[in-house]
């Protein structure tokens, strides 16, 4: 009989720039105040990229860096990297393909997608997928994204919101029913006008103006995603429930999106899940889209154990959500 392998988080990296953008910095550029952020939003501060050399890729590879370091491994051991990006370094020319040379991945073959906030769920879950084909041994998923280049600073209903990071996780075949375990995932684009970056892609090639009208930003309808990210999260996850046969009870900890702390409170209370079970770094990291979910699971490593069932839940632009289900099993530089 064919063996049958899971795919299981054996290590992790994350990276953020230096700077810091403080809500009070943002005070001076645009109409708002730094009560008004915290309360409405639980952002303290983000951090972005204030060197124009630096891209993607560059936040990538450094999460990469620091995997690797984790995992003992050598860069040549890698055998396919996915990057989940909605601001890629080019439209042509993957980011993977970028990441893939300067962190030397020299025995890798890689791919982007884009699923914006949902990004790392969905390549999780592909990366996954080539692991329990018995195909491949193993996969580095990353989420990175330099919101920085498509805010407007100018916008208040974004620039407060948004953050630049990277995070990775290296998925290694087990035959113990651990690692990911299951997902619900959702693609609608009739949500897509009220989440997007209009221009700069087939449809509205980049020009004088779309640069004149701002076109080439993220813009956003607040109220309704706010409404949609609450409701998505929550119905997918109870559907993982469902299929699993679990409850909220079962779960050890919760990682959500970190797009609004209402939003993820809200989530919380709708799952039953008690606060202290859910991952918060929103405080300091803001929204940094396909970064958010393995930023997080790499600043709260040390408090997951082997066994821990953990759901992981998303939503972003198009719209597209869902949630994962996975348990915790022994990472590489676990004695
Ligand atoms: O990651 C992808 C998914 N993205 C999300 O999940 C984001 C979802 N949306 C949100 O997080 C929230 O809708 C926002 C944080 C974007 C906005 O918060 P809100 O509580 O929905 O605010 P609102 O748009 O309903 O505006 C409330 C008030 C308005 O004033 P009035 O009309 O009540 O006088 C706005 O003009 O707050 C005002 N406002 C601001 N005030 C200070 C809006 N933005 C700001 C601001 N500073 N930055």
């Amino acid at each position: 009989m064919r063996t049958r392998y899971n795919a299981r988080i054996t290590a992790l990296g994350g990276y953020v720039p230096e700077h810091i953008l403080t809500n009070h910095e943002l005070e001076e550029m645009v109409d708002t105040n730094s009560e008004w952020i915290v309360s409405r939003t639980g952002i303290k501060e983000r951090r972005i990229v204030n060197d124009a050399q630096v891209a993607t890729s560059d936040l990538a590879v450094k999460a990469v860096a620091r995997l690797l370091d984790d995992a003992k491994l050598g860069p040549d051991a890698i055998e396919c990297v996915i990057v989940a990006t909605s601001t890629p370094d080019y439209i042509m020319v993957s980011t993977a393909s970028v990441v893939c040379e300067k962190a030397g991945l020299v025995n890798a073959w890689g791919v982007d997608s884009n699923a914006a906030c949902s990004g790392f769920l969905y390549a999780l879950t592909l990366g996954a997928s080539l692991i329990e084909s018995g195909r491949y041994k193993n996969v580095i998923v990353i989420g990175a994204d330099k919101n920085s280049a498509i805010i407007n600073y100018e916008d208040r209903n974004t620039c407060i919101l948004f953050g630049d990071g990277a995070g990775a996780v290296l998925l290694e075949q087990t035959t113990e029913e651990e690692g990911l375990i299951d997902n619900v995932f959702k693609t609608d684009g009739c949500g897509k006008e009220h989440l997007i970056v209009q221009a700069g892609g087939s449809l509205n090639p980049s020009s004088i103006e779309t640069i004149n009208n701002k076109l080439n930003f993220i813009s956003q309808n607040g109220r309704v995603v706010f409404k949609a990210a609450i409701e998505g999260m929550t119905q997918t996850c109870k559907e993982v429930f469902k299929r699993n046969d679990i409850s909220s009870e079962d779960i050890d900890w919760l990682i959500p999106h970190q797009a609004n702390l209402r939003i993820i409170q809200s989530v919380g209370d709708n799952l039953n899940i008690p606060i202290e079970k859910v991952k918060i770094n929103i405080d300091r990291y803001g929204n940094t889209t396909a970064a958010t979910i393995p930023l997080c699971l790499w600043d709260f490593k040390n408090d997951f154990k082997a066994g821990d069932k953990l759901l992981l839940t998303a939503f972003g632009a198009g719209f597209s959500w869902g949630a994962s289900y996975l348990i915790w099993g022994k990472l590489r530089g676990d004695a």
